[in-house]
């Protein structure tokens, strides 16, 4: 038996850089990881979340990615 498929995956950098690219500079400037501290990412990118329309583990990949960069 495999671990539960559809469980929420840990945030993949990679992939977090990627959708990053994509979708986080389509209203605004990219904003440098550095701005912030990871605590403070946090709700900022569950805020972006839902006016960029990403799904939960697009949002767990770009935090990865974020908090992994600054
Ligand atoms: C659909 C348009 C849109 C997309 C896509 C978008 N943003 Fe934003 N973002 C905004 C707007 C509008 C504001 C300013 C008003 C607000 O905070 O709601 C903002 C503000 C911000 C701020 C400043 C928050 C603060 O407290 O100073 C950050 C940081 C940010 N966005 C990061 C991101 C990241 C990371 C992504 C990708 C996940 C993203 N944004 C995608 C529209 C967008």
């Amino acid at each position: 038996m495999s671990a539960a498929e559809n469980e929420p995956k840990a945030g993949d950098i990679t992939r977090g850089a990627q959708s990053w690219a994509e979708n986080c500079m389509r209203c605004h400037n990219m904003r440098d990881p550095r701005e912030f501290r990871d605590d403070l990412w946090k709700p900022i990118v569950t805020h972006m979340r839902v006016r960029a329309g990403l799904t939960g583990q697009e949002a767990r990949d770009i935090l990865a990615f974020i908090q992994n960069s600054n």
